[in-house]
């Protein structure tokens, strides 16, 4: 097995590529960040052993020139809504697509991709679809290349999409109406998922799979937001919508210039984003809890503020609501 050093990372500016860059940085490997902006980048440009470049990935000759001499390539570029040239199908299944055909023209031997749990070709989101789709394609190389897929459930930590959405929500209304409340889903750490993608890189064992990523314990939509609420300390009503006023709402939601939700996202909370995660390949530890460390993050709680929430919650302090 040829020994990585250099690692191209696509994507690797956003949420959970930070977070990989910078376990990466800390192993000692080399770097390459390829970003449409270096600006948003600037996080990660002093780490060491690690470079930030612009490209236009969708351009095939500039992003073979960049994968050229590397010996591992992780493709994390995704989104949740389309917008304007931004489609699930240029995004989730072209670009891979073209990664993987890239890889094998330029001997870039080791390709990790990020996928989606219950990413099926038959959901009715399109998201999941797409999801579904990119996944195959860079698994057919599986002959050429040794490919991995990761396919993770709703990923938590400083800076996330998901439960950071949910506090700034939280903090303006005093009622919530949950779209989908049952949905389940597994969070799973972004440091965790950071772990699992550093260890997977020249671990044999990974190759040619699709391995599901999902945390220690199971919520549904509506407790995750109760949760937060009780982390900021506020006191909401959080209300269940049934599936036809989750369609309006969604639908609503849909129309407005920053997407909050859209009729697709509740399309994929018609699948439980749950899995038996095979974890314990990748980690001698337990993996972190949602409980552990959103506290810290979404309210900066210490163990003197958590005391206040507490009180407050039990109508003993005078503190904001
Ligand atoms: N966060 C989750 O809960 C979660 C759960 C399951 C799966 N995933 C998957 O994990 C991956 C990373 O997610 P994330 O949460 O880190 O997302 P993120 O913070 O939005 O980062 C996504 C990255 O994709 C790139 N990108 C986005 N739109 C692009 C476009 N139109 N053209 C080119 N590049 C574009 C961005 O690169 P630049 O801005 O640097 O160009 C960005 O670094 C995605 O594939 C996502 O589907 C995430």
């Amino acid at each position: 097995m040829q020994r990585i050093r250099q690692i191209c990372v696509i994507g690797g500016s956003g949420f959970v590529g930070s977070a990989i860059v910078q376990k990466l940085s800390t192993a000692g490997y080399d770097v390459k960040v390829i970003t449409r902006r270096r600006e948003s980048s600037k996080h990660l440009i002093l780490l060491p052993n690690v470079q930030v470049v612009e490209c236009d990935i969708f351009n095939d000759t500039a992003l073979a020139g960049h994968l050229h001499g590397q010996d591992a390539v992780i493709n994390l570029v995704g989104i949740l809504h389309e917008s304007g040239d931004a489609s699930f199908e240029a995004l989730h299944v072209e670009l891979p697509r073209r990664v993987a055909d890239i890889c094998c023209k330029q001997g870039v031997s080791r390709l990790l991709h990020m996928g989606a749990l219950k990413a099926d070709a038959n959901a009715r989101s399109a998201y999941l679809r797409s999801k579904a789709a990119g996944e195959e394609a860079v698994l057919k190389r599986a002959n050429e290349l040794q490919v991995t897929v990761f396919r993770p459930s709703v990923i938590f930590g400083r800076g996330d999409h998901f439960l950071s959405l949910f506090a700034s929500v939280v903090k303006v209304l005093p009622v919530i109406g949950v779209a989908k409340p049952n949905a389940r889903f597994q969070p799973i750490w972004v440091e965790d998922v950071a772990q699992v993608f550093v260890s997977a890189l020249e671990n044999v064992s990974t190759y040619g799979r699709s391995i599901d990523l999902g945390g220690p314990q199971v919520y549904t939509l509506k407790q995750l937001i109760e949760f937060v609420a009780f982390i900021l300390g506020k006191k909401r009503r959080i209300v269940g919508l049934n599936d036809k006023l989750s369609y309006y709402q969604a639908y609503a939601l849909e129309l407005m210039p920053f997407k909050l939700m859209t009729r697709d996202n509740l399309f994929s909370m018609e699948v439980d984003s749950v899995c038996n995660c095979p974890i314990a390949e990748f980690f001698g530890h337990p993996l972190t809890t949602l409980e552990a460390v959103a506290p810290e993050y979404l309210a900066g709680d210490t163990p003197r503020s958590a005391y206040d929430r507490f009180r407050s919650l039990a109508g003993r302090s005078f503190s904001k609501r």
